[in-house]
Parts: structure tokens; C-alpha cells; sequence
């Protein structure tokens, strides 16, 4: 623990004492095998986040939490591996996987030093996850490490316009004015949540995939439909109407020719 990272410390901490508020969003995910995205539960068959054949694909969640994306990839044939930096959101994927009898190796670690081998995996994907929370100057090397050349790496966070204008306490709704610099920014930290968020501008994102190794095939702003619900403050549906409130990314490691299954 010691020889974590500070945000990683922090981020464990926060996400241990958490872990009980999202069990119930962990069981919906585990019943559910339709997969739907984020804060409004944009469905899988809008976004097309997973890569299209998944069978025999070996598969890497960074940040996988409950796992809930990690039973998705299961049941769609991919042999998966799903890291996470707190024991407590693992205790339920763990619990999780034996009520609904799927199995997949859960690595309790830090996605930035994921203890797996060069060249392991074909789909690496992050669903506020990594993406979020771990640090993007290690995390995304740490993944391009991970993928086989021609591997895909997928993820979905909150969007650098939302961020933008979120006012610095994030448990209330995103507003309609630019309420932080653009530039430069990176780890934050917001006053009434111990947890350290990491977040990049466009620029910043697509220089750091390409200097990583990537691609970039898509930048998806995802809106909700009119009807749609959310359980979380900080952003409303007017608003996600109008601006995109998440963003998926989807890169392909450089390298080798396109594999027509992925
Ligand atoms: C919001 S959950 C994401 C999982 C799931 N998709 C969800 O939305 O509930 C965020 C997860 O990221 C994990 N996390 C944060 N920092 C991490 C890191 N450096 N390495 C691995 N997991 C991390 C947390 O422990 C937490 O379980």
C-alpha cells in the first residue's frame, strides 16, 4: 500500500468506503445481459463500444469495479481479466461471479502497473474506470504495453466539455458556463470528495494515444435519449440533450494489420 502512488492511495481509500453505494447498480449490471453505458444508460446497441467479435478475444477491464462490463465480455466469449484497486468493489464481483456462475481472473492492483505480460490482450476497455481515475500519463502506455499490435482499447468518462463546466462541487448539475481553465488540465481534486479525477482536453487525449502508440478510430459524444433517467447529480438530461456529458474514445495500437473479427 505504501508503495502506491499518492492518488492511488487516496482513490483506494475512497473507493473501499464506497463500495456499498454501488452494489445495487452491480447486481442490475450482472442480471442484465444488455449492455448499456454511463450516467443515462445509453444502450450498447447505440454506442457499439464492445468490438464486434469478441470470441476468443482476451480482454482486459482496467478499473472493472463490480464487473459488470467484465461479465458483458464473458458471455460474449472473450477470456477476460478485470483489474481493480479496491478489494471491497472486487468482494462483490467476486460474490457476483459465484450467484451467476461466471468466472474470469479479478486482479486486485493498479492499472497503471498491471502484472501481466507484454502483448497479452486484444481489447483492453475502461468504463470510468481507469480512464478516470488513474493517472493518463501511465495509464494508456500501461495499456498499449498490454495490447497486442492491432489491439483495440475502448473507453468511456466523463466529457472534457462537462468538466468544464461543472462547478467545483461535483455533486451538483453541470451549468451552462465555462467554469475552469482549458488548458492544462489534469488531476483534480473536488472540495467535497476525497477522490483524485483525472481529466484531459481533446488535444491532450489524442496526443498522448499517438505518442503511446494509438490510433485514433472514434471520439463518440454520447447523448441520451429524451427519456432517459439517471441516478446521478451532477449532470440532467437537459443539459445532456443539448452537450455531450461523456465522450467514448476507441484507438487501435499501432503495428500490425486490422484482424477483420475485431
Ligand atoms: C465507477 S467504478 C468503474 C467500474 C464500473 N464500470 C462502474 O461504472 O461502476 C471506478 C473503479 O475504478 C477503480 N479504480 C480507481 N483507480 C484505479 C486504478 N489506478 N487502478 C485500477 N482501478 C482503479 C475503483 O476502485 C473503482 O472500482
Amino acid at each position: 500500500m505504501t508503495d502506491l502512488p499518492e492518488h492511488v492511495r487516496i482513490n483506494r481509500e475512497m473507493w473501499d468506503k464506497q463500495a456499498a453505494q454501488y452494489v445495487a447498480a452491480a447486481e442490475r449490471g450482472w442480471r442484465s445481459n444488455a449492455p448499456a453505458w454511463g450516467i443515462f444508460q445509453v444502450p450498447e446497441s447505440e454506442l457499439h463500444l464492445f468490438p464486434e467479435n469478441l470470441n476468443g478475444k482476451d480482454v482486459i477491464e482496467l478499473g472493472c469495479g463490480t464487473a459488470y462490463v467484465s461479465s458483458w465480455l464473458a458471455r460474449r466469449g472473450a477470456r477476460v481479466v478485470g483489474i481493480d484497486n479496491s478489494a471491497e468493489q472486487l468482494a462483490t464481483a467476486r460474490r457476483l461471479q459465484r450467484e451467476h456462475g461466471i468466472d474470469f481472473e479479478l486482479i486486485h492492483g493498479n492499472a497503471e502497473t498491471v502484472p501481466k505480460p507484454d502483448a497479452s490482450f486484444d481489447v483492453a476497455i475502461s468504463e470510468y474506470g481507469a480512464c478516470l481515475w488513474a493517472d493518463p500519463d501511465r495509464w494508456v502506455p500501461e495499456a498499449a504495453r498490454l495490447l497486442r499490435p492491432g489491439g483495440q482499447l475502448v473507453f468511456l468518462t466523463n466529457s472534457y466539455l462537462m468538466t468544464l463546466c461543472m462547478p467545483p462541487e461535483n455533486d451538483v448539475a453541470a451549468t451552462d458556463c465555462l467554469l475552469r481553465p482549458g488548458f492544462g488540465m489534469g488531476r483534480i481534486e473536488w472540495p467535497n470528495d476525497p477522490g483524485v479525477e483525472f481529466h484531459l482536453s481533446h488535444a491532450d487525449w489524442i496526443s498522448l494515444l499517438r505518442r503511446s502508440g494509438f490510433d485514433i478510430e472514434a471520439l463518440i459524444d454520447v447523448r441520451p435519449k429524451p427519456d432517459a433517467t439517471t441516478r446521478y447529480p451532477h449532470v440532467t438530461l437537459e443539459w445532456a440533450r443539448q452537450w455531450p456529458c461523456e465522450e467514448a474514445w476507441k484507438a487501435r495500437k499501432r503495428g500490425a494489420p486490422i484482424s477483420p473479427s475485431l
